[in-house]
């Protein structure tokens, strides 16, 4: 019997919290030979945290609190999921991202800790630039491209707002998506989180935009369509709008690059995350007459990660 079918036609015997999270971890652990990233017991112990609505000190300190019929069936069809491989966030619904807690949908990517690297960079440079002799304006704009769950827009927001208004500037963030359903699941995450000061439009990379910004933020797609890592772990259940790019990963990004002198007031900033082996050529698109101060960050795995550049 598969460990699918374990899963349906189990009947619900009353189970203690103790007994499910055994049962529930060795079926995990002995899916982990075809799929080596789940991580069994902190998965186990977050779906009975979920659908029980109880923390897990509370199921620590309560291991022999019965399961209810509603709690087995509900614990068993996710339990199947994950066994299948789904990303935890996708099951949950949820992931926290830099200090928000965002809802998440296959319509887009979950977002990545590596992306946090872009989001303290362009706080740096916001917090340096407002705080610079020169900037005497009352507003700073920001645009992010391809915002997917409004996450760096969202933290941008979260981290810059209130600090920007005690030096009087105001600060207007846009997210952009060409998907509809990620420019409302971007508008759900601004309400989720409190935060009013970030406008949502649906735009095809810059089709839709039509005025001129002090930073473009973007993590689009770059992946190659032939890339073998896209036939495994989570990525396998993400889109692949949000994760392909034509021109073997780059044609995305140099699109933006292209297109961003466009869109930017003068001395505005491009950051740009990208693949760990595209640094090199996502560099070469900035065209030295046009920019200046490109430099690549790396990710805290050491590889290149996030290009910048400032318009001369
Ligand atoms: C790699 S995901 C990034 C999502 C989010 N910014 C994050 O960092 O978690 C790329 C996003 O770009 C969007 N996208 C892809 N092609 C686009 C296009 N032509 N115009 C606008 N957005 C696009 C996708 O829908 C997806 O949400």
């Amino acid at each position: 019997m598969t460990t699918q079918e374990k899963f349906e036609t189990q009947t619900f015997e009353a189970q203690t919290y103790e007994e499910w999270l055994k049962f529930a971890a060795e079926s995990l652990q002995s899916n982990a030979r075809d799929n080596p990233y789940l991580d069994a017991k902190t998965d186990v112990y977050l779906l009975l945290s979920t659908v029980t609505q109880r923390r897990q000190a509370y199921i620590m300190a309560f291991p022999e609190t019965l399961l209810t019929q509603e709690e087995m069936r509900r614990l068993s069809q996710l339990l199947s999921r994950r066994a299948k491989g789904e990303p935890m966030a996708y099951i949950l619904g949820e992931r926290d991202f830099w200090s928000l807690n965002l809802a998440v949908a296959p319509t887009t990517l979950i977002p990545r800790p590596d992306t946090e690297i872009l989001v303290e960079k362009a706080v740096e440079l916001v917090k340096n630039k407002i705080n610079s002799l020169h900037f005497n304006r009352q507003s700073f704009s920001i645009l992010d491209l391809g915002t997917g769950t409004g996450a760096i827009a969202l933290a941008l927001s979260a981290e810059l707002t209130d600090w920007a208004e005690k030096f009087g500037v105001i600060l207007r963030i846009w997210g952009a998506d060409f998907l509809p359903d990620a420019v409302e699941l971007a508008r759900s995450n601004a309400r989720r989180n409190h935060i009013h000061n970030v406008e949502f439009v649906q735009s095809d990379w810059f089709d839709n935009i039509h005025e001129s910004f002090d930073m473009i933020v973007t993590n689009p797609p770059y992946i190659d369509a032939q890339d073998e890592h896209l036939t495994q772990g989570d990525v396998r259940f993400e889109p692949l709008t949000a994760l392909v790019a034509a021109e073997n990963g780059f044609g995305d990004l140099r699109h933006i690059i292209e297109q961003a002198p466009n869109y930017l007031k003068p001395q505005g900033y491009l950051l740009l995350e990208h693949g760990w082996q595209q640094g090199e050529k996502v560099r070469s698109f900035f065209a030295q007459n046009l920019w200046q101060g490109v430099e690549t960050l790396k990710d805290y795995g050491d590889n290149e990660r996030i290009t910048l550049g400032r318009l001369k």
